[in-house]
C-alpha cells in the first residue's frame, strides 16, 4: 500500500524523506516522488519503479530545502508510471500533496473542476485534491481553514500531507488511513507507518480519524475537519528501536524474522491478557475475525474455546456480517499491523453496534486499538518482511495464553511457557533437512497442504506462506475433504504435505496419506509418528509437542522451506510481487 512521509526542520528534506521512504519499500509499491519546497518553490522528482533506481536516473538529493513531503505509491487509480506518481500538484504547482487512501467522489469532484476549466494531467484521484486545495486556499483568508474546507468535500479514505509554495508549515489529515506525528527536537514529521521516523524519533502522536494538523518546526496543532475545533491528542513513547528494523546480518527480513522467533515468542507470552480474560468470561457470544494469516490464528483460537466448550465462531473480517451483533458480544480481533481496513471496517461496525471488542496486534497506537475495549500487543517487534512469519507465532502465543488463562489449566500454560526453547531447537535441527527439501520440491508445481483439527490452520497458512512468496500454486483442505473433490488433481508431480501429528488424528491422516499415495502423489509426512512418516516419499520429522501446540511449531519449518525455496527460484522473500504489508483498503 502507499506510504507517506513529511519533514519541517533545518535539515536536508530530500535526505530524510528518502531515507524514511526506504525503511517503508517493504510496505509495497510502483513508483515513488518527493517534493521540497525551496527558495524558489516546490520542486518534485518522481518516476515508475523502486526509489533506487529512480535515484540512479533522477537524484533526489538534487531537491533543496528543509521542508518536504514524499511517497511511495501501490497503484489504483491509473497504472504506475512517472505522470500518476505522488506529490501531485495544482496547475500552477504551488500546491504539492501525498496521498494514502481512495477519494470516492473523485469523478464527481473532477467533472466539477473540469467544468471550472481545471485541466487534468494525471489519472489519480489525488489530482483531484490538490486543485480542490489551490482553488479553497486562494479564496479563504486563512490557510488552515482554506485547507479544511476542501477536505471536507472528500469522501472515502485517505491520509493526506500537503505543501503550499511560500508557508513554512506542513499540513497533514487523515480518515480511515494510517497517519502518525513524530515530535523531533526543533523538527516535525509525519508518515502513514512509525517504522519511517524511527531513526529520527520515538515520540510520536496519534491522530483520530477526522483530524486535520498544521506542523511547523516548535509543534503542531490539530483541528477537527468536521467543525475545525482544536483538540489534543495523545504522544506516546514507542518503544522499537531502529536497529530492530535492520536486516541484522541476515540475507533478508524473512529469514530473520524466522530466526528470531524464540525470542518473539517469549516477548508475546509475557503479555498481560488480564483484562481480555474477564471480557471473555463474561461474553455471551463470541466471533473472532482476522484476514489472511491472521484469521488463520482466529481460526487456532476458534478451536480452543471449543475444546473449552465456548461458544466461538471466526470470520474472515471481510465476510464478517454484524447484523446478529448487539452490546451482550464480544469480537476478538487479530491484525499484525492494526490497520488492515478489512479488519477495522468490521470492527466500527461491531462497535457502532454495541460490541466489546478486544485487539491483538504489534502495532503501538495502531488504528484497531482506538476502537477497542482492551488491546494486547503481541510485542514481536518490527515485522519488515511482508509475510507474517513471527508475528503469527506472537498472534498463537496470546491467544494460546488467553485460552489457557480463561480456564486455568496451568499444565498447559506450562507447556505453552516451553515455546521459545523449542521453537529455537526446532530451527537448528529442521534447517538443514528443510534445505534439502527445498532443492526436491523446487522442480515442482503444484501443492497440496492437509490436515485434521487444529493443525488445519497449520496447513492453511503453509499454503499461503508457500503461494506467497514463491509464487507457486499451494492450496490447502482438511484431510477428510480430498476425497470430495481435490482429490481429482491428483497425480505425480503433486506434493502433499501431510501435518500429521503422533494423537487424536494420526489414524485418519494415515487413511489420507494413503489416498494420496495412491495416486502417485509425492506425500511429504511432516510427523513425529514413525509409522507415518515411513509412509513419506519425504519426510520432515517433528518433535513430540502437545497435540494443541502444534500450529505453533509446525508452521516453522514450512516458513524456512518457503524462503528457501523462494531464494532458489530467484524471488524476493521479502517484497513478494503484488503483496502490501498492511492492506488500508478494503
Ligand atoms: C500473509 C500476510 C497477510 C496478512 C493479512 C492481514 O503472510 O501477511 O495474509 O496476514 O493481510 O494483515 P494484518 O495481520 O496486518 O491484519
Amino acid at each position: 500500500m502507499c506510504g507517506i512521509i513529511g519533514y519541517i526542520g533545518k535539515k536536508k528534506a530530500s535526505e530524510l524523506i528518502l531515507s524514511g521512504l526506504k525503511k517503508i519499500e517493504y510496505r509495497g509499491y510502483d513508483s515513488a516522488g518527493i517534493a521540497v519546497m525551496g527558495k524558489d518553490g516546490i520542486k518534485i522528482i518522481k518516476g515508475e519503479g523502486k526509489l533506487r533506481e529512480i535515484d540512479e536516473k533522477k537524484n533526489f538529493l538534487a531537491l533543496e530545502g528543509d521542508i518536504g513531503i514524499g511517497h511511495t505509491r501501490w497503484a489504483t487509480h491509473g497504472p504506475p508510471c512517472e505522470r500518476n506518481a505522488h506529490p501531485h500538484t495544482d496547475a500552477k504547482g504551488e500546491v504539492a500533496i501525498v496521498h494514502n487512501g481512495i477519494i470516492e467522489n473523485f469523478s464527481k469532484l473532477k467533472d466539477e473542476l473540469i467544468q471550472q476549466g481545471v485541466k487534468f494531467e494525471t489519472d489519480t484521484d489525488t489530482e483531484v485534491i490538490a486543485h480542490l486545495i489551490s482553488k479553497s486556499i486562494s479564496k479563504s483568508k486563512d490557510i488552515e481553514e482554506g485547507i479544511r474546507e476542501a477536505i471536507l468535500r472528500l469522501e472515502g479514505a485517505y491520509a493526506l500531507g500537503i505543501i503550499v509554495k511560500g508557508v513554512r508549515k506542513l499540513f497533514v489529515a487523515r480518515k480511515n488511513a494510517p497517519l502518525v506525528i513524530g515530535r523531533g527536537e526543533g523538527e516535525m514529521f509525519f508518515a502513514s507507518d512509525i517504522t519511517a521516523l524511527l531513526e529520527y524519533t520515538k515520540k510520536m502522536i496519534l491522530l483520530e480519524d477526522g483530524d486535520f494538523a498544521s506542523l511547523d518546526e516548535g509543534g503542531c496543532t490539530i483541528y477537527r475537519i468536521g467543525d475545525g475545533q482544536s483538540v489534543r491528542r495523545e504522544q506516546i513513547e514507542v518503544t522499537w528501536t531502529a536497529q530492530m528494523a535492520q536486516k541484522e546480518g541476515h540475507a533478508h527480513f524473512m529469514l530473520k524474522e524466522i530466526m528470531q522467533q524464540p525470542q518473539a515468542l517469549s516477548a508475546a507470552l509475557s503479555a498481560d491478557v488480564k483484562d481480555a480474560v474477564s471480557l471473555l468470561k463474561n461474553s455471551e457470544n463470541l466471533a473472532i475475525i482476522g484476514c489472511g494469516t491472521s484469521y488463520y490464528a482466529a481460526l487456532v483460537f476458534e478451536y480452543l474455546m471449543h475444546k473449552q466448550g465456548k461458544g466461538a465462531s471466526s470470520y474472515i473480517a471481510s465476510e464478517f456480517n454484524s447484523w446478529k451483533i448487539g452490546n451482550e458480544d464480544l469480537i476478538v480481533a487479530i491484525s499484525q499491523s492494526g490497520e488492515t481496513a478489512d479488519t477495522l471496517a468490521a470492527l466500527k461496525d461491531a462497535k457502532n453496534k454495541g460490541a466489546k471488542i478486544i485487539v491483538i496486534t504489534n502495532v503501538m497506537g495502531s488504528s484497531i486499538t482506538r476502537v477497542a475495549d482492551v488491546s494486547i500487543m503481541i510485542g514481536v517487534g518490527p515485522e519488515i518482511g511482508v509475510l507474517a512469519t513471527k508475528s503469527f507465532l506472537g498472534q498463537l502465543a496470546v491467544l494460546y495464553k488467553l485460552a489457557y488463562t480463561l480456564s486455568s489449566n496451568e499444565k498447559m500454560l506450562e507447556k505453552l511457557f516451553e515455546a521459545p526453547a523449542k521453537v529455537g531447537e526446532i530451527l537448528r535441527t529442521s534447517k538443514e533437512n528443510v534445505q534439502n527439501l527445498s532443492d526436491e520440491l523446487v522442480k515442482l508445481r503444484d501443492f497440496f497442504f492437509i490436515s485434521r483439527g487444529i493443525g488445519y490452520p497449520c496447513a492453511l497458512e503453509g499454503a499461503l506462506k508457500l503461494k506467497e512468496v514463491t509464487y507457486l500454486h499451494a492450496e490447502s483442505y482438511p484431510a477428510g475433504e480430498l476425497k470430495h473433490g481435490p482429490i481429482s488433481l491428483l497425480e505425480e508431480n503433486v506434493a502433499v504435505f501431510a501435518i500429521a501429528p503422533l494423537g487424536s488424528t494420526s489414524a485418519k491422516m494415515g487413511g489420507s496419506i494413503q489416498e494420496c499415495k495412491a495416486r502417485n502423489a509425492k506425500v511429504i509426512v511432516m510427523s513425529d509418528d514413525e509409522a507415518l512418516l515411513k509412509e513419506g516419499a519425504l519426510t520432515l520429522r517433528m518433535p513430540s509437542v502437545p497435540e494443541e501446540l502444534v500450529p505453533l511449531y509446525y508452521i516453522v519449518p514450512l516458513q524456512m522451506l518457503s524462503y528457501f525455496m523462494a531464494v532458489k527460484m530467484q524471488k524476493d522473500p521479502d517484497q513478494p510481487r503484488n503483496l502490501a504489508k498492511s492492506v488500508t483498503v478494503e
